[in-house]
């Protein structure tokens, strides 16, 4: 309610700005010595728990990666009743990411394009923020991509820098070759590529057995192609899947920022993402978990996503629409449909 007053006001700045002065502002109630408590108080639902990867999530929705890339913000986060937050995309060493303005809200289309290119501080700074304590029943992962500087033929080498510094301190890591962002990034998702990569992952992981390792595709991927990448996750022992990043598919948009460059995000994505999710847990056989991320924006999304056999849902674009009350009417949503 309070947020649809609000929404027209914050439509009208930069979302670039929009989302840093909101991150700030989680930053500082997560900092704040009772706002953490009493917001979480507020948000409390009664929700399904999950158990996926070994780990245990007091309800299914989680926050994708991407909403906070440096770990600014994740104790106000969770306090807005997330089950699980995805920090990053993290790379080894601080970058810039591409020229501004590089998102675009497309509102005809509740949709947001965006061409980051994974700006931030680097893994020093990010793994800074990761000490502390947690709130107890909070899953925290980190998504780990590499620098753009860094050519495909050594991107291993970045993963395993990030691999080793962050499996200590996460609950489950997010390898991201998913990125439209990134030149060439998504070509790690071939088959022999990703082979490659993750025969370096599952050599480094024996050193932090834990740590549960998941992959995150794209939606733009053929039906062979994904049944490649599948394939490759599975043989090489990979804990789980996040289905999708954006996409660079264009179709049925109306908003004047259909044609700028990046990944789209949001509503136009729900139908892509959903067909996603359903053929890899067809693929997967159950046997590897997934996470439905896409174009979630209600409720109703999320139970379809759980419903494709999903076990676990992530929002970020939905929030920017619906407000922050997004989780909670999620969660609670859920527990009233199991
Ligand atoms: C993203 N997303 C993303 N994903 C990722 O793996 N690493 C990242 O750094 C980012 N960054 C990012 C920035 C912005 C502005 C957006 C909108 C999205 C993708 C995100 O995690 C998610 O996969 C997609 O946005 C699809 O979900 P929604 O937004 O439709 O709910």
């Amino acid at each position: 309610m309070f947020y649809r007053i609000l929404r027209p006001l914050l439509f009208r700045l930069d979302p670039e700005r929009v989302h840093h002065a909101t991150l700030q502002l989680l930053r500082l109630t997560g900092a704040a010595p009772a706002a953490p408590a009493i917001l979480a108080a507020a948000t409390r639902v009664q929700s399904r728990s999950v158990s996926a990867f070994g780990l245990a999530f007091k309800n299914p929705v989680g926050l994708a990666a991407g909403y906070d890339k440096d770990g600014l913000a994740w104790r106000g986060l969770a306090a807005l009743g997330f089950g699980h937050i995805e920090i990053g995309t993290v790379t080894p060493r601080p970058q810039t990411g591409n020229s501004k303005p590089r998102v675009f809200r497309l509102v005809e289309d509740e949709a947001v394009i965006n061409r980051l290119g994974f700006p931030g501080r680097g893994a020093e700074y990010v793994a800074g923020r990761l000490y502390g304590d947690r709130p107890k029943d909070l899953v925290l992962g980190v998504n780990i991509g590499k620098n753009k500087g860094t050519p495909n033929e050594t991107a291993a080498e970045d993963y395993l820098a990030l691999l080793a510094r962050f499996a200590p301190l996460a609950d489950y890591l997010a390898i991201n070759i998913s990125s439209p962002n990134t030149v060439g990034l998504r070509r790690l998702q071939a088959r022999d590529a990703l082979e490659g990569l993750l025969s370096e992952v599952r050599r480094a992981r024996s050193s932090h057995p834990q740590v549960p390792i998941l992959v995150k595709l794209a939606p733009d991927l053929s039906d062979g192609e994904l049944e490649d990448s599948v394939g490759a996750i599975m043989d090489a022992g990979m804990d789980g899947i996040i289905a999708t990043n954006t996409t660079v598919e264009r179709d049925g948009l109306r908003s004047v920022y259909r044609a700028e460059a990046g990944g789209l995000s949001g509503a136009p994505l729900t139908q892509i993402s959903l067909d996603i999710t359903r053929r890899i847990v067809q693929l997967a056989g159950g046997k590897v978990p997934v996470i439905g991320v896409g174009g979630i924006m209600s409720a109703a999304d999320a139970r379809e996503r759980l419903d494709a056999g999903a076990a676990l849902v992530q929002v970020y674009t939905g929030l920017v629409y619906e407000g922050p009350g997004l989780v909670k009417r999620i969660a609670g949503g859920l527990q009233r449909e199991f």
